[in-house]
């Protein structure tokens, strides 16, 4: 569908502009310095051997990075124990996505999520002309049967977030197993564990052991959330060895550069500080659900870095004037869900302990002065 009428006078698109999240973007009227807990981030800097590869790559920005990643998918090989040849690189996770949605869907296919599905999988069904399909969730959480029983001689690609963004919610292994179980097996299914380590190693690890052996599963991962590089654009897929030769005709050849490789390999050698700093964010997320809870604003249960909250009881007006309050009295960006169903929500990642601190004194504030 184009997004004007045929004109002479200017060029046609196909691509509409979609509505993306709230955040707010004016100048922070105390002069505060902006905490943007709006991105899904982690609020840590890069791990001492990430920033000596990082400084030892700076020398060499003449260089393209291998197209074919070979030395992260090796180190990703062996620190995960999967078969390098079934992996491929992209220019973060987001990339990867965008290849499997041109690689198999086109106009008058169909393209399937959960209802509260991430908002890229909507952007890669349109970008595809693909058409999108929502199949209802049970408590804010993707339903297997729900998901099956939106599967039509149209379904090409389903995609499903695992921890979902923006909920934070999570499909338990068993349910996950039901859906590769009974799909048919010309619908890719594509699990998306952008999240996976906060919900946990054997989480992950168990996805990738249901995948293998699957022509139809691949599992979507990310160096941008638990490692911190979400600024260096490394994202990696478990993908069936049928599939490889296309996606990277589909991918494009510089797609992760060098830096960027050298720093996601010297990542993985810092695995024992990302598994700490992984800990530290799974129970802030906790501390702070919780101390929520005691000031009357509950979280959405979360595998993730981040919460989904909801003042008790309150609307969206309720929810606008807190995102705002957040903003004017503590620099806080966090990103307000505006999908039909979410609207009374908002969703902000942790920070540090000290930023959460700051941040739970805030809502305090806020709900003291507020809620009646
Ligand atoms: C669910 C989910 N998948 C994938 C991504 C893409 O991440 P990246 O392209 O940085 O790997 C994000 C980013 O926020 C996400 O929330």
């Amino acid at each position: 569908m184009q997004s004007d009428e045929p004109t002479a006078a200017r060029p046609t698109t196909y691509i509409e502009a979609m509505p993306v999240r709230g955040r707010i973007s004016r100048a922070q009227p105390k002069g505060l310095p902006i905490i943007n807990l709006g991105y899904n981030e982690l609020p840590y800097g890069p791990t001492p051997a990430v920033a000596a590869a990082i400084e030892a790559t700076g020398h060499r920005v003449n260089s393209y990075g291998g197209p074919g990643c070979d030395g992260l998918r090796a180190a990703l090989g062996k620190t995960y124990g999967l078969d390098p040849e079934s992996l491929i690189c992209g220019n973060g996770s987001e990339e990867l996505l965008d290849v499997i949605g041109r690689s198999f869907a086109r106009p008058g296919d169909e393209i399937l999520i959960s209802e509260f599905g991430y908002i890229q999988f909507q952007m890669v069904a349109h970008r595809a002309g693909a058409d999108l399909v929502k199949a209802p969730e049970t408590d804010f959480t993707t339903d297997v049967d729900g998901i099956l029983s939106g599967v039509s001689d149209f379904t090409k690609v389903i995609f499903l977030a695992n921890p979902n963004n923006p909920t934070g919610t999570v499909l338990p292994l068993s349910e996950l197993q039901r859906l590769v179980d009974n799909l048919r097996a010309n619908v890719v299914l594509v699990i998306d564990l952008a999240y996976g380590e906060f919900t946990g190693e054997d989480y992950c690890n168990a996805v990738h052991a249901m995948a293998q052996g699957h022509d139809n599963v691949i599992v979507t991962r990310t160096f941008s959330k638990a490692f911190g590089l979400a600024g260096l654009r490394v994202g990696w897929a478990q993908v069936p060895a049928w599939m490889l030769p296309g996606f990277y005709v589909t991918r494009g050849m510089g797609s992760v550069n060098n830096m960027a490789q050298n720093a996601a390999i010297a990542a993985l050698e810092d695995i024992d500080l990302v598994r700490e700093r992984v800990a530290e964010i799974v129970s802030e997320r906790d501390r702070v659900a919780l101390a929520l809870r005691g000031m009357g604003v509950s979280a959405t249960p979360s595998g993730s870095n981040f919460l989904m909250v909801t003042v008790d009881g309150q609307g969206p007006e309720v929810t606008e004037a807190l995102v705002e309050y957040l903003f004017d009295e503590g620099g806080f960006v966090v990103n307000r869900t505006r999908e039909a169903g979410l609207e009374h929500f908002m969703r902000f990642c942790l920070g540090t302990p000290e930023q959460n601190d700051q941040l739970l004194d805030c809502v305090q504030a806020f709900v003291g002065q507020t809620v009646v």
